[in-house]
Parts: C-alpha cells; structure tokens; sequence
C-alpha cells in the first residue's frame, strides 16, 4: 500500500465544505426518522448491515453483546435537538422502561459498553431535558459499570457476565475475564459524568485507573497499539496482548486507533490531565501517518500485500470527532486540522454516502473487514457533522 506521511489529496483539502457537511447531516436526519420508529418498535442492537438494512441484524437489546443500541438514540436526540421537532424526542422516550430494565435488573448481562449505551442515551436525555429519571438510569449504569473494574490490575473487565469467572464470548472459551479492550476508553465519559453529578471521586477514579493502565501497556513505542491486553487476576501484572478486532496481534487497527484518539482527548476534556492530551496527539500524529491517497482508513493499517484494502470510514469519523475535540483544546497543528477536513469530505462524498431513502444506513464501508453499513459509523459521522456545523457539542 502506498503511505506517504502527508497525501496530495488531504494537503489539497484545507477548508472545510460546509454545504456538503449541511447535506450529509440532512441526510442522517431524515434516515434518523424511520430508524428511530424502528428501533422503538422492536428494540434490538441493530449494529451492522452489508446492504444497510440494520434491522435484519439478529441481536436483541437484551443481549450481552449489544452494544450499539445507543447510537440510534444519539442520532435522534441529535435531530430533536436541531430541529425541535418533537417527534424525535418521543421515539426516543419510547426505549426508556428497555434502558432501566437493562441496568436495573438485567445487569449481569451487560459489559463495559455501557458508556456508549447509556451516555448517547441517558447522559444525553438528562442533558437535553433536565429529567431526573434519566439520571437516575444513567447513574445505575454507571454503578454497573464501576463494578467491573479489576483494583488489582487497574482495568475494567470489558467483556463477560461479572458472576462467570470465564465466560466465552464469540468463539466459545475465550478467557474473558482478565482483558481490556482500547474501545473502553469510549466508556469513560460515562464514569467522569457520574463523579460531576454526585461529587463521589469513586467514577473518576476508577475512569482515571483504567485510562493510566491503557497508556501504560496498549501504546506501542511508535504509537501503533494493540487492541487488548491480558491481567493476571490475582496479582494484577500485565500478561500481554490480545486481538478480536483488528487482522492480528501485532497489526494496527484502524478503529481502535480511532476510538484511542477520541478516548484520551474525552478524558482529557473531563480531568484535564496533560498526560491524555498528549498521548490523543501522537496517536493522532501516528494515524495520519498511515493514510494513502485514497483518504479514507483502510481497517487495519498492517494488511499483508494481497489483502484487500477494505475502508472504514467509520474509523474516519471516529477519527474526525477525535481530531475536533483535539482542535478544541488548541493543541492541533495545521497537519491535524487538514487530515480532519480531508478525512471528513472524504466520507461526506457520494462513494461513502447513501442517499436512497429505502436504505436505513447511510455510510457505506463503515465496519471493518467488510464494506458494510455500521449503526456506530452512522452516529459518529453525524456528531462530527454537528460539530462542525457548530450545530452542538456532543453528548460525551
Ligand atoms: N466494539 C467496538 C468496535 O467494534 O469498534
């Protein structure tokens, strides 16, 4: 694959296309009116779709796996809050006794998405009404998820029933019990919020533990990283790295890059501890290394020669959101802030977006291995959208 550190294209793209961004946020806003109905007709994880159609995807909202949920719900409030048109708000509010039962009595089957659950729902329902009942739910998740935190090893269990000490999870077996996963840093906004809402440290440091042992163990000396990493339980040492979402071991992949450039510069934004500012800014450094020409990540930036070079643009949202919240903080160089524009003209173009009204999704090669339509590539494009429309801040 051709890599070059600064592409031709994103050194031509340094001002952002505002029209196309009004379009492609347009566009999530009408999909976000069938796919909301949808989901609060028959609640399910809908998480991803070769041909769009989210809703043929098996999964319930019960299950322990689901954790995309959420991401529909954040895209309505996103629209609600937009275009005031309460149609949206009461689509989502419709999910509310699903989203209480799930925490309140159905907790152990549940894993540490619960940030990205319940801050892209009860965080922000809490945020945007002011009812108390969402923070009641939001601080529950909250609580479930502090529980899975190892004192120990300084981690949070990212997958598995809590009362299964080994609990197989995809292919039958796999020791979940002593891993974390990068994606967790996504879950800390749920804990930092969680502190700010009842003055009790326990949320914030727990999030600051896990987000001191992901920079300490996951970055690799020239800032690729791993996508898990293995604890002894008893004594809480590091074992070593794992792999479940990227092509192996020791490749780089694209999305947990991504959520790692969001994640530190998300807990940066609630502590303000520099540490995580600069770890976002050289992963982020590191991440535009790997772009080629085409813009758009391929998934996994250490494919052999004669694998295909499969995008996902989700990864390029993520990426994109991260980049903002950098931006936000001052400490983006003219580099990040092309590669922010480039990467999102680049997904807002008609080769990544759907337009046909009968397709609930609307990025297309937005999964990984795969081009397929994804329920999270969808969101985190519509909140770079907002952003950079100055539309709202998001909900993390
Ligand atoms: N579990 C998060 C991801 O697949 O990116």
């Amino acid at each position: 694959m051709n890599k070059v550190s600064k592409p031709d294209t994103i050194q031509e793209k340094t001002a952002p296309d505002t029209i196309q961004y009004q379009k492609a946020f347009d566009l999530c806003i009408r999909k976000t009116r069938g796919n909301i109905k949808r989901l609060a007709d028959e609640p399910k994880s809908a998480a991803w779709a070769l041909d769009g159609n989210f809703f043929n995807h098996q999964e319930g909202f019960f299950e322990i796996g689901n954790w995309t949920s959420s991401f529909f719900t954040g895209m309505a409030l996103q629209a609600w809050r937009e275009t005031e048109d309460e149609y949206f708000l009461n689509q989502v509010l419709r999910l509310a006794p699903q989203y209480r039962e799930k925490v309140f009595n159905r907790h152990l089957d549940t894993h540490h998405d619960l940030g990205f659950l319940y801050t892209l729902y009860s965080v922000a329902l809490h945020k945007l009404t002011g009812d108390k009942q969402h923070r009641e739910v939001g601080l529950r998740a909250a609580e479930v998820l502090a529980q899975r935190f190892n004192g120990k090893g300084g981690f949070i269990r990212a997958w598995g029933r809590l009362d299964e000490i080994i609990s197989p999870f995809g292919t039958a077996g796999v020791q979940t019990d002593n891993m974390a996963i990068i994606d967790s840093l996504m879950n800390l906004p749920l804990l930092y919020w969680a502190t700010s809402e009842t003055g009790d440290n326990k949320y914030q440091d727990i999030a600051t533990r896990h987000a001191n042992t992901v920079l300490k163990y996951f970055i690799r000396t020239d800032d690729s990283l791993w996508h898990a990493y293995r604890f002894d339980i008893p004594t809480g040492k590091p074992v070593g790295p794992e792999n479940f979402c990227g092509r192996g071991v020791d490749s780089y992949w694209a999305r947990g890059a991504a959520w790692a450039i969001y994640g530190f510069a998300l807990s940066y934004r609630h502590t303000r501890v520099q540490k995580y500012l600069d770890a976002s800014l050289r992963l982020a450094r590191k991440f535009i290394t790997q772009l080629d020409a085409e813009v758009a990540p391929v998934w996994d930036f250490r494919l052999p020669a004669n694998a295909a070079p499969v995008r996902d643009t989700s990864a390029a949202a993520v990426a994109v959101c991260g980049l903002q919240e950098l931006s936000k903080h001052h400490v983006a160089d003219f580099a990040i802030l092309m590669a922010k524009n480039a990467l999102l003209d680049r997904i807002c173009s008609k080769d990544y977006l759907d337009s046909k009204d009968g397709c609930p999704g609307v990025l297309k090669s937005a999964y990984g291995d795969k081009p397929a339509f994804s329920s999270w590539g969808d969101y985190f494009l519509m909140e770079a959208l907002a952003r950079e429309l100055e539309l709202g801040d998001a909900f993390w």
